[in-house]
C-alpha cells in the first residue's frame, strides 16, 4: 500500500501572453505548493475501485491518469484507490492536477517503476495543463500553456500565507473564455520572475479579470482581503502579518 500526499498550489503571479492556434493560451507563471494537501492511498487489489470522502466529485483526474499509464505501458494490473479530499474544487488551487500527477507516481511506484519520473511528467501534460508542475520541487516557473516547467528554490515567505475560498466555484474553460487579452497586464513575465527571487515581489493574476466579470463577488473579497486569485479561481491568497 501506498500513501501519498497530493499539494494545493497558488500561483505567485499569473501573466497570459496570448491566445495559441490549438485553443490554449501561452502563459509565464511562477507556481508554490502550500501545506494543503489531498492524501491518495494506492494499493494492488483484484478488482479496480475508486472510493473518495467527497461524494459530490464525480470522475476524478486520478482516474484519467491510471488510465494514461494503462494505455501508456501496457501494465493493467487492478487497483484500489482512496482519494481523502481536501483541496476544494473549482478553485484555481489545482487539487485534481495535483491528484492526478500524485496517482501517476503512485501506481508507477506500485509496479515497480518500469517508467521514469522524466517521463512521467511529459506524460502528464496530456491530462491538464498544470500537472506538470506537481512533478517539481514545489516551485517552479512554468510557461508555455503551463506544461513546461522550471524548478526553483522555494519562495521565503516573511509573514503567513493564507487561502480563502468562497462559496462560489468558476470553471477554467469558462474564465479563460471570458479573458480580454487587451485587458491583461504589461509586465515582463521575467522581471516578475526576478522581482521574486531578489526580494521585491508582485502578486498579480491576469485571470482575475474575467473571473470577476463572471463573479462579481469576487471583486470585493479581492478588496476586502487584500489578496491575489489563485489561478483561473476563486481562491484567494493573502499574507497575514499577525499570525
Ligand atoms: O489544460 P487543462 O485541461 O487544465 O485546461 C482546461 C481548459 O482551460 C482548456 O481547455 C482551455 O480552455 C483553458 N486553458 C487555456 N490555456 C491554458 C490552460 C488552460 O486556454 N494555458
Amino acid at each position: 500500500m501506498l500513501v501519498l500526499e497530493a499539494p494545493a498550489k497558488v500561483n505567485l503571479f499569473l501573466r497570459i501572453l496570448g491566445r495559441r492556434r490549438d485553443g490554449y493560451h501561452e502563459v509565464a507563471s511562477l507556481f508554490q505548493t502550500i501545506d494543503l494537501k489531498d492524501t491518495l492511498t494506492l494499493s494492488l487489489a483484484k478488482e479496480d475501485s475508486l472510493t473518495c470522502t467527497d461524494s459530490t466529485i464525480g470522475p476524478n483526474l486520478a482516474t484519467q491518469a491510471i488510465d494514461l499509464f494503462r494505455s501508456k505501458t501496457g501494465l493493467t494490473h487492478p487497483l484500489s484507490v482512496h482519494l481523502e479530499k481536501r483541496i476544494p474544487l473549482q478553485a484555481g488551487l489545482g487539487g485534481g492536477s495535483s491528484d492526478a500527477a500524485a496517482a501517476l507516481k503512485g501506481v508507477n511506484a506500485l509496479l515497480g517503476s518500469p517508467v521514469s519520473i522524466q517521463e512521467l511528467q511529459l506524460w502528464s501534460g496530456e491530462i491538464g495543463s498544470d500537472v506538470p508542475f506537481f512533478f517539481s520541487s514545489g516551485t517552479a516557473y512554468c510557461t508555455g500553456r503551463g506544461e513546461r516547467v522550471r524548478d526553483l528554490f522555494p519562495y521565503a515567505f516573511d509573514q503567513k500565507l493564507e487561502i480563502f475560498k468562497p462559496p462560489e466555484g468558476l470553471s477554467t474553460p469558462a474564465v479563460y473564455q471570458s479573458l480580454k487579452l487587451e485587458e491583461c497586464s504589461l509586465e515582463d513575465p521575467e522581471e516578475l520572475l526576478e522581482g521574486f527571487l531578489f526580494g521585491n515581489p508582485v502578486f498579480l493574476n491576469d485571470l482575475e479579470k474575467p473571473a470577476f466579470r463572471l463573479l462579481p463577488v469576487l471583486a470585493e473579497h479581492k478588496k476586502r482581503l487584500n489578496g491575489t486569485m489563485s489561478g483561473s479561481g476563486t481562491a484567494f491568497y493573502f499574507l497575514n502579518s499577525c499570525s
